[in-house]
């Protein structure tokens, strides 16, 4: 008969690579995919999009049922809407950035966000590779496997400056470090890594060495080591 669905949590801070090794494990794997900071970029890019006063947790708890978030769960191409507006480009820009952390901090957005999160995951058929900063932890607490990825801040910093193309790279570590702070520091399921969690260091690994560990731990799941 068919193997059961394999679910695979990934989390982590910003710059460990958590995107790219969670998109090839699931194109390798035949599984799908889903980026849940991309959610929580949509939701924030509504609020700014819709002058939400982004300093105000009730102003944007009364609203955070409004926007309709879709995801397309496709590792080759996981798409992302709001209302139907395909938002995968303005989401990843500075001014959602420096926003996303106040908003995913609103427990109201957390819960809406987790219950889209869990039914996707439910409805995997062969599987799915989940990534985020609480997916162990509190969204899918019963996942087959669970990765926390880890580097250090200088590594972290130089990924991130070479994504944004000639970004300045003491300027990108201090707002990533803000970033990784305020994520893990909120009250609401904070970034952490969960006790079963299996910690992989990606400081002086390359990304194909982190999928490669990455894909055999997965494999192991399935064999039922
Ligand atoms: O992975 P990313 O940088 O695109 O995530 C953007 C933000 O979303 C991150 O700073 C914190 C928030 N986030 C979260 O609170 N919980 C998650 N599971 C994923 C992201």
């Amino acid at each position: 008969g068919a193997a059961k669905p394999v679910i695979v949590a990934i989390d982590g801070p910003s710059g460990t690579g958590k995107s790219s090794t969670s998109k090839a494990v699931a194109a390798q794997l035949g599984l799908s995919y889903l980026d849940t900071g991309a959610q929580y970029r949509a939701i924030t890019w509504w609020m700014v999009t819709n002058g939400i006063d982004i300093e105000d947790p009730s102003a944007i708890a009364a609203v955070a049922g409004k926007p309709e978030i879709v995801s397309g769960t496709e590792p080759g191409n996981p798409t992302i809407t709001v209302d139907g507006t395909d938002v995968a480009g303005p989401i990843r820009t500075q001014e959602v950035t420096s926003k996303v952390s106040a908003v995913s901090a609103v427990p109201e957005v957390r819960a809406r966000i987790t219950e889209l999160q869990r039914s996707l995951a439910k409805s995997a058929e062969i599987g799915i590779v989940v990534e985020g900063r609480d997916i162990g932890t509190t969204v899918l607490p019963d996942a087959d496997l669970k990765i926390f990825l880890t580097a250090s801040p200088e590594a972290r910093a130089a990924r991130r400056s070479g994504e944004l193309k000639g970004a300045d790279v003491n300027a990108t570590r201090e707002a990533l470090i803000k970033r990784d702070a305020a994520d893990s520091s909120r009250k609401t399921s904070p970034l952490a890594k969960a006790d079963d969690a299996v910690e992989v260091d990606t400081t002086e690994l390359t990304l194909s060495q982190v999928i490669e560990c990455v894909v055999t731990l997965v494999e192991e799941k399935r064999a039922g080591k």
